[in-house]
Order: structure tokens, then C-alpha cells, then sequence
């Protein structure tokens, strides 16, 4: 089951600047698979055109001029009636202000006033208007009725001489991550998901180590995934050129032992364990102090095995909790696969093919076979590594399920 985005979406643009970025937004919502309306105000024309957001949108744009069809319907009650969410962006402090008070004047407060089902709102504005206390009090008072916002962002401002703030509408791939935040169920609510991500450094002086080319985009999509299912996620990396995922507690390692550490110390806490890192299996015997002059002629490095994290942690396991490891092979796949899963006590294992062009190491996409303690093969077919992540996810989910159903048996 492909959890890539689906859903209807109203997208409002506001009267600001930052509406030129609208038409951008909607065209990243289609490509995530979500269905688009587009809807603007009389003042967001003046900033971008209903000919590129009809375009985006591949459909007519609801404007004043046509809010009243001739033969009798409102399009605000149809667009709150169509969308599972509305998304204004981007909203301006007077938007806001006319929703918090309940004024119906325009297109965009009349569709959230008649009832939009979820409201996620893009602010952007000056940062002393964003600042200002009736701004924030209306904030707050939207939120409280169960709106969602998304920035503003910190960044350069749009108008000449304003240089940088907090005030930017985000990104349009950013409001692309919250709306599917929104519209995923929260099948993982209550939970605690402990996610390991990207490759380990092992040193062998200040500047040189031995590590892998793991990017950690495996696991970083783990970790979102977990969240936008509604899990509280520890996100233990290594290095990677990866920002933090938001709404995620991130903690950041070089060596295996530090990732061991961090593992250890949190693993009561976890109900599921998702170890998409590629630990390095060696380290240095010795990590030299300062750097290593170069030497003629044959060098040696002698290498100690790192902790095996996973191992340990499937023999700290308690019942109810949920291990997966991966497993990167280049031969006898299935055969290895089962062993480590057998050998490290797991629920389930996922196994990698790093030399099959597309789902090799940095890709966007990955292909697994899901392997069991049965011996059951789920074969996952090359998907973004999102997609895969929600099929491990769904697992780990019916193995949750299954755990607190024993439990309430015994
Ligand atoms: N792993 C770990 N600690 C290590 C090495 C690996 O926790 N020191 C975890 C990986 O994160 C992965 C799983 O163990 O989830 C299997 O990793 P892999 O490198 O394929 O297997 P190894 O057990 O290291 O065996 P080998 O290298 O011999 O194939």
C-alpha cells in the first residue's frame, strides 16, 4: 500500500507577495498525487495570475469575480464541502485577523468559516506584523480551534531594504510535507519509534576514517514517516547532508560506539526499533591523537570489531517491543537475511540490494524484501524510500497490534 499522497486540497492564495509561490505549491501537490482547487483572492491577483495558477491547478481558479455562480451556487460552501483540507498560502496577518474574528468578507474566510474541514494556514508577512500581538492572539485563537500552521520561516524578506527575519512563507516542498503530516492517520499515536539513520566514522586520526556511503535517506524517511503516522520518533544519525526532520528529536553520532550509546539509552523507551544505519563493522585499534604524517612504502591500520548495536539490543528485548534491522548483501541474500534475523533476535528484517543500479546507495528509491521469523518473503518492488518505510511501518504496526493483543491474553 503506497501511503504517496492522496486527498483533496484547497489551496487559497492570500493577498501577499509570496502568492507568486502559489502556483509552485500546487504543482508540487499534484506531483505528491494529491487532487488541487485552487482558490484566490481579489488582492492575491495582484502578486500572481489566475492564469498560472489555472495552470498549476489544471482547472479553474475560485475567484471573487466568480463566487456566485449565475444558476444559484456559492463556491464557498463547495470548496469547504470538496476539500479533506484548505491550505492558505500564503496567509497574511489580515486574513488571519478576519478568520480569528469570524468575518466572512472575502472568498478565503468564507470557505474556513463554512466549515472547511482542516485549515492549514502558510503565513507570510513582515516579522513585526507576524510579532505583533493581535497576530498572535489570533493565531493562538485559531489554533485552539484546531488550525494548523505551517512557518512563517525565518529568511530573506521580500521587500527591497527589509533584509532577513522571521516572515517567510515556507517552502512549498515544506507545506507539501505538512499537508501530508495532516492528512496521514495516525495509526502510530502513543508509541515511541527509535530509528537509527546514515553510515558511522571511525577514525583513525582527527581527519581520516573509515566509514560507507550510506546517505541516510532510508532511515530519515522512517523517521518522518513514523511521525506523520503519529509516533513520538527518536531519530539517532550519523553523519549526513540531511537537515533535521522537524518534529523529530534528533540526535547526532560519528562512531559506532557513540551510536550504541545513544541506542542503549533510550531502548526501554522505544516500542518499535527501526536500525536503517549502515554501522561500520571496524574500527581503529588506535585513533591517533594528531594527524598521520604520510609514510613510504606499506602501511598497516589494525581493526577491532565495533559493537554490533542490534545484536545487543535483541537481547535487551522486552516483550511487546518491535526490532527491524536490514540487512545489505550482495549474495545469498535471503539465506543471510534470515540468519541475522535469527541471530539478533528481530521481528523482521529487511533486505537491501546495494549493487542493483536504482536502489543504490544515496538513491531516491529502494527495493526490500521483507523477511520474517516464519520465513515469509514481502517483496516490495522498487518505490520511493518512503513508500518503503510505510510498508515497514505497516508491519511494525500489525506487530504492535499483535504484542498488546498476547499481552492482554496472558
Ligand atoms: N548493525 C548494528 N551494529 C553493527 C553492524 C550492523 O546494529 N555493528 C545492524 C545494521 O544497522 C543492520 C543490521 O545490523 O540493521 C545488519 O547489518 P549488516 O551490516 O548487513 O550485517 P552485519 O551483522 O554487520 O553482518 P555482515 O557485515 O557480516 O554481513
Amino acid at each position: 500500500m503506497s501511503r504517496s499522497g492522496s486527498g483533496r486540497i484547497v489551496v487559497a492564495a492570500g493577498g501577499g507577495v509570496a502568492a507568486l509561490k502559489t502556483p509552485f505549491l500546487l504543482r508540487r501537490l499534484r506531483e505528491a498525487g494529491y487532487e488541487v482547487r485552487a482558490a484566490a483572492s481579489e488582492r492575491a491577483l495582484r502578486f500572481t495570475t489566475e492564469t498560472a495558477l489555472a495552470v498549476a491547478a489544471g482547472g479553474p481558479v475560485g475567484t471573487e469575480a466568480r463566487w456566485f455562480a449565475p444558476e444559484g451556487g456559492a463556491l464557498h460552501l463547495e470548496l469547504a464541502r470538496w476539500a479533506d483540507l484548505m491550505v492558505v498560502a500564503p496567509a497574511t496577518a489580515a486574513g488571519l485577523a478576519r478568520a480569528a474574528a469570524g468575518l466572512a468578507e472575502d472568498l478565503i474566510t468564507a470557505t474556513v468559516l463554512a466549515g472547511a474541514r482542516r485549515v492549514l494556514w502558510a503565513p507570510a508577512m513582515n516579522p513585526e506584523m507576524w510579532h505583533h500581538p493581535a497576530t498572535q492572539a489570533n493565531v493562538e485563537r485559531l489554533r485552539a480551534w484546531g488550525h494548523a500552521f505551517v512557518g512563517p520561516e525565518h529568511g530573506a524578506l521580500a521587500a527591497v531594504g527589509e533584509g532577513e527575519g522571521l516572515g517567510r512563507m515556507s517552502e512549498p516542498e515544506t507545506i507539501v510535507e505538512h499537508v501530508r503530516h495532516h492528512l496521514t492517520p495516525k495509526d502510530l499515536e502513543g508509541y515511541t519509534v527509535l530509528v537509527t539513520a546514515g553510515p558511522t566514522r571511525e577514525y583513525f586520526d582527527p581527519v581520516r576514517f573509515i566509514s560507507n556511503p550510506s546517505s541516510g535517506k532510508m532511515g530519515y524517511a522512517a523517521a518522518e514517516a513514523a511521525r506523520d503516522r503519529g509516533a513520538r520518533v527518536v531519530l539517532v544519525s550519523g553523519p549526513t547532508h540531511l537537515p533535521d526532520p522537524w518534529g523529530v528529536e534528533v540526535v547526532r553520532v560519528e562512531r559506532a560506539q557513540e551510536m550504541y550509546e545513544a541506542m542503549l539509552t533510550r531502548f526501554d523507551e522505544a516500542d518499535a526499533v527501526v536500525m536503517a544505519a549502515a554501522v561500520a563493522d571496524w574500527r581503529p585499534t588506535e585513533t591517533a591523537p594528531e594527524k598521520t604524517p604520510k609514510q613510504a612504502g606499506v602501511n598497516t591500520v589494525e581493526l577491532v570489531p565495533t559493537p554490533d548495536i542490534l545484536a545487543e539490543l535483541g537481547r535487551r528485548k522486552k516483550t511487546g517491543q518491535v526490532l527491524v534491522g536490514f540487512a545489505m548483501e550482495t549474495q545469498q541474500g535471503r539465506e543471510r537475511a534470515r540468519a541475522k534475523l535469527d541471530k539478533k533476535r528481530l521481528d523482521l528484517i529487511a533486505l537491501n540490494f546495494p549493487t542493483r543500479a536504482q536502489s543504490a546507495f544515496g538513491s531516491e528509491f529502494n527495493e526490500v524484501e521483507l523477511i520474517d521469523p516464519s520465513g515469509h518473503v514481502e517483496v516490495t518492488g522498487l518505490r520511493s524510500k518512503r513508500d518503503v518505510a510505510d510498508r515497514i511501518l505497516d508491519r511494525i504496526h500489525d506487530l504492535l497490534a499483535r504484542k498488546e493483543a498476547e499481552r492482554n491474553a496472558q
